[in-house]
């Protein structure tokens, strides 16, 4: 080769202008995302995130649960490719949403605000902790435009409710996202372990933990203390100041309804949409379609609530047939890929939510690192569906079941008469 052959074939990056073009250049995946939020956090915060209730099988079979479907393409023309749908009667820019996280503001000091501002700039929906680290009403002020749902933590006392309820509506809250898998804290034994507790309570492995990631330490002690502000007015004793207090607090306060009656009651109260948030039985969704209910987030909390609770993704065949076309159905747990959104759009999702990925991006950059995670999802999609056949969401929706395998159906042979080779083996061992 002459030295003009190599020169030209040279090729050496400049510096990054940009934190997104660092993450572009250094993140190809969520789980590189994932790897960048570890080294970013001590070790008991990003446990924080990434735990589940006692054994995790719940956390480990919502990853697992999507890889039991392969997608089935089809061939033909792609045009005019969108991802954009609609949920809740409101457009959205892809189908994806970023679902409530307690206590955000501990992976990133610019906590929810920055999700928020993603979330709008993304197109897409935000669901806001009643446990958030940032009031309702701060959060609605950072992203004025975004379309942004409550997460309420239900309270049997209505008194309470209702001043809830008139906050939430003031604040310009579209639609409620109602929890009905919280009766009992999980177990989440990895913070028990690491002696974690939210806010983190300083001891000498605090300091430690502190002194190895100097950036979340300066960004901790140089911002408002971690509380829980949406609490304030709602519990008598005043600000909380740990999530075990709080929990107790709302427990002792019958914070969760007790029955269905609740639900109906708060049906009647609320005007706009009702989502509700965290059921995998198909018995509970069809009550829920009966009750009025605008829709649901099947759910298992991530994994972090009751242990061997379904995936979502296991039961969503199932309560689509049952529910038939009444409520809008969303899916959260375990969802890593576009491919994966892609998946539950085609057994009959309206649309995916996710919890860690987008918490993996605030804790690596900030608003720019949420804006990473979406970017990610939504090339993945976009590219999923290229390669599956499809132009847009409704004819992914439409075509459905016909793009996708569940590993327990068996696929029809290519050739119906073709001797399985099971058989040629045996023969052939038969053969003197
Ligand atoms: C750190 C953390 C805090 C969470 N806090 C809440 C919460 O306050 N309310 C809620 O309904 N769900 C909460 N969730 C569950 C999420 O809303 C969502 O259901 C779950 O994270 C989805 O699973 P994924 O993390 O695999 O995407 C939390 C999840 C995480 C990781």
């Amino acid at each position: 080769m002459k030295f003009t052959d190599i020169k030209a074939l040279a090729s050496v990056q400049g510096p990054a202008r940009s934190v997104s073009e660092r993450l572009s250049r250094r993140c190809y995946s969520i789980e590189d995302m994932r790897k960048l939020a570890a080294k970013r956090l001590p070790g008991s915060v990003f446990d924080y995130i990434e735990g589940g209730g006692e054994d995790e099988a719940s956390l480990r079979r919502n990853l697992s649960s999507f890889d039991d479907w392969s997608f089935l393409p089809k061939w033909g023309s792609v045009e005019h490719q969108t991802l954009g749908s609609t949920l809740l009667g409101g457009p959205v820019a892809m189908p994806l949403t970023l679902s409530p996280t307690g206590g955000t503001r501990l992976f990133h000091p610019d906590g929810e605000s920055a999700v928020a501002r993603a979330a709008l700039a993304a197109g897409i929906p935000y669901g806001l902790a009643h446990l958030s680290t940032t009031t309702m009403e701060a959060v609605s002020a950072a992203a004025p435009g975004l379309r942004r749902w409550f997460n309420l933590e239900p309270t049997a006392d209505k008194g309470l409710l209702q001043a809830v309820l008139d906050r939430v509506s003031n604040a310009g809250y579209e639609a409620l996202m109602v929890n009905v898998d919280c009766r009992a804290i999980g177990h989440r034994e990895r913070d028990y372990r690491n002696g974690f507790t939210a806010p983190p309570s300083i001891k000498p492995k605090t300091v430690i933990e502190g002194a190895l990631h100097p950036r979340w330490a300066l960004g901790f002690l140089a911002n408002d203390a971690i509380a829980f502000p949406n609490l304030d007015a709602e519990i008598p004793e005043g600000p909380l100041s740990s999530t075990p207090d709080m929990w107790r607090t709302l427990l002792a306060g019958s914070y969760e309804p007790t029955d269905w009656d609740d639900i109906r009651d708060l049906r009647a109260r609320w005007n706009g949409p009702i989502i509700l948030k965290g059921l995998v039985n198909p018995r509970d969704a069809v009550l829920a379609a009966e009750m009025g209910i605008d829709a649901i987030q099947v759910s298992n909390h991530g994994g972090r609530q009751l242990d061997h609770m379904a995936s979502p993704l296991d039961v969503l065949p199932e309560i689509v047939d049952k529910t038939a076309g009444r409520m809008e159905i969303i899916v959260d747990g375990g969802v890593r890929r576009g491919s994966d959104v892609i998946k539950a759009l085609a057994l009959g999702a309206d649309a995916c939510s996710i919890g860690r990925p987008y918490l993996y991006g605030l804790a690596a950059a900030s608003q720019a690192g949420v804006t990473h995670v979406l970017d990610l999802l939504s090339a993945e999609m976009t590219r999923t569906m290229m390669l599956l056949g499809v132009s847009t969401i409704a004819e992914l929706r439409e075509e459905g079941r016909d793009l996708v395998r569940h590993r327990s159906e068996a696929f029809t042979p290519t050739h119906p008469t073709e001797t399985p080779l099971a058989e040629l083996a045996f023969a052939e061992m038969r053969t003197p």
